[in-house]
C-alpha cells in the first residue's frame, strides 16, 4: 500500500519585490543577485502570519478534491516560521479551516520540511492512522529576515503550498521511496539564534539582531551542492532508474547553480527540473509543493510521472522524496 497526494494548491503574497527594491537602500545590484542566485523578484506578505497564506492554498485545495474541512483527520504544517513557537500552526490553521475532525501538529526541518512532512504523513496513511491529511509547507520569511544584510534579504520570500495525502488506489503509484538525512554539526552555519530556550528574546538578542536569520552563506552553498546532488543520485540509483526514466526534479528553491549541480549529477536534461526561484525567491518549506503545484495548473505533471523531489537546508538537513503522480490532470 501506498500513499499519494491527491490535490494540491498554492498562495502566493500579490505583493512583488523586484532586485530593483533592494537596489534602492543596500549595496547590491540586479546583475549580482541574477548570477549568483537565479532570483529576479519574490514575494513578501503585507499583512498576515504563515497560517494567512494556508488557509487560501487550504481551502483551493479541499474544494479541488470535493471535500469538506470536517473531513480532514489530520493536519501536518511544515514551517520555520510558525505563527506562533506555539500553539502549533497546524492548531491555528484547524481553527481557521473549522477542520472539527482533525488532529496534526508542526515540523521543523527548515528547507527540507516539506519532505520530511511528506514522509511523516505517507506513513500516516499507509497505516491507516489517517485517511485525509493535509499536508501544508509554508514561511513567511519576511518576518525573521535582517532586510539590512544584502547576504540575505535578497534570498528569501514568502508563500504556501498545501496538498492532500490520501491512499494510493494502486500501490505502483504514489510515493515510493525517500532517503532523509540529518547532520546537527551544520547547525552554526544556518541558525537564527535567539528566541528560543538556548537564547530566549531580550532587549540584548534584539538590539544583537539575533532574532534573524544568520547564514554563512559559502558553507552552506558547499554542503548544499554535494548533499542535495548525491542523495538525489541515491535515489536514483537505489530505485534502478535513469534520466530517461524521471519526468521532473522538483528542487528546492534556494540557489539556481545548487540546483544546476544537482540536475548535472542526475543526468537531466534543463527541460525536465521545475525552477521558479526568478519569481519567489526561497520561500523555504514552500518551495516544493509551490513548484508541483505550478507545473500542474499547466497541464506540465501526468500521470505515472516521476517525481524525484530533493532539498538541503538547515540543521543540516537534505532527502529526496521518489514519487510516481497518481493524479489526472
Ligand atoms: O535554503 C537554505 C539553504 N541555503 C542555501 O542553500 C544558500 C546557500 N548559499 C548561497 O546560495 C550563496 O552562498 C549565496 C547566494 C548566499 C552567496 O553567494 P556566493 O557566491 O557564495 O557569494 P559570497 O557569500 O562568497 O560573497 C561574495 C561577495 C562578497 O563580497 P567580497 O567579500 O567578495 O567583497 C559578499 O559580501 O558578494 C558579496 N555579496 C553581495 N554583493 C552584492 C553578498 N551578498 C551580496 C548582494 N549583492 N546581495
Amino acid at each position: 500500500m501506498t500513499a499519494t497526494i491527491t490535490s494540491i494548491s498554492h498562495y502566493l503574497p500579490p505583493d512583488i519585490y523586484p532586485n530593483s527594491y533592494f537596489e534602492k537602500y543596500l549595496d547590491t545590484s540586479d546583475e549580482w543577485i541574477v548570477a549568483r542566485t537565479g532570483i529576479s523578484e519574490r514575494r513578501f506578505i503585507k499583512d498576515g502570519a504563515t497560517s494567512d497564506m494556508i488557509v487560501p492554498a487550504a481551502k483551493k485545495c479541499l474544494e479541488k478534491r470535493g471535500l469538506k474541512p470536517k473531513d480532514i483527520d489530520c493536519i501536518i504544517v511544515a514551517s520555520v516560521t510558525p505563527d506562533h513557537m506555539f500553539p502549533s500552526t497546524a492548531c491555528v490553521v484547524q481553527n481557521k479551516l473549522g477542520a472539527e475532525n482533525a488532529w496534526g501538529y508542526d515540523i521543523s526541518a527548515a528547507c527540507s520540511g516539506f519532505l520530511f512532512a511528506l514522509v511523516t504523513a505517507a506513513k500516516l496513511v499507509e497505516s491507516g492512522a489517517a485517511k485525509h491529511l493535509l499536508l501544508c509547507g509554508a514561511d513567511k520569511m519576511s518576518s525573521i529576515v535582517n532586510f539590512e544584510d544584502r547576504a540575505q534579504a535578497v534570498l528569501f520570500g514568502d508563500g504556501a503550498g498545501v496538498c492532500l495525502i490520501e491512499k494510493s488506489d494502486d500501490p505502483e503509484m504514489g510515493i515510493l521511496d525517500s532517503i532523509l538525512h540529518i547532520d546537527g554539526s551544520g547547525g552554526p552555519y544556518l541558525n537564527q539564534v535567539a528566541g528560543g530556550s538556548y537564547r530566549p528574546a531580550s532587549i540584548e538578542t534584539v538590539n544583537n539582531k539575533e532574532h534573524y536569520i544568520y547564514q554563512d552563506g559559502q558553507a552552506v552553498f558547499k554542503a548544499a551542492v554535494v548533499g542535495m546532488a548525491d542523495v538525489s543520485l541515491e535515489i536514483m540509483q537505489k530505485n534502478n532508474l535513469t534520466a530517461d526514466d524521471i519526468a521532473w526534479l522538483v528542487p528546492h528553491q534556494a540557489n539556481l547553480r545548487i540546483i544546476t549541480a544537482t540536475a548535472n549529477r542526475m543526468g537531466l536534461d534543463k527541460e525536465k527540473v521545475m525552477i521558479n526561484i526568478n519569481k519567489y525567491g526561497n520561500t523555504t518549506a514552500g518551495t516544493i509543493p509551490i513548484c508541483m503545484s505550478e507545473w500542474l495548473n499547466v497541464g506540465k505533471i501526468h500521470k505515472g510521472d516521476r517525481l524525484v523531489l530533493s532539498s538541503f537546508g538547515a540543521g543540516f538537513t537534505w532527502g529526496s522524496v521518489l514519487l510516481r503522480w497518481n493524479m489526472n490532470e
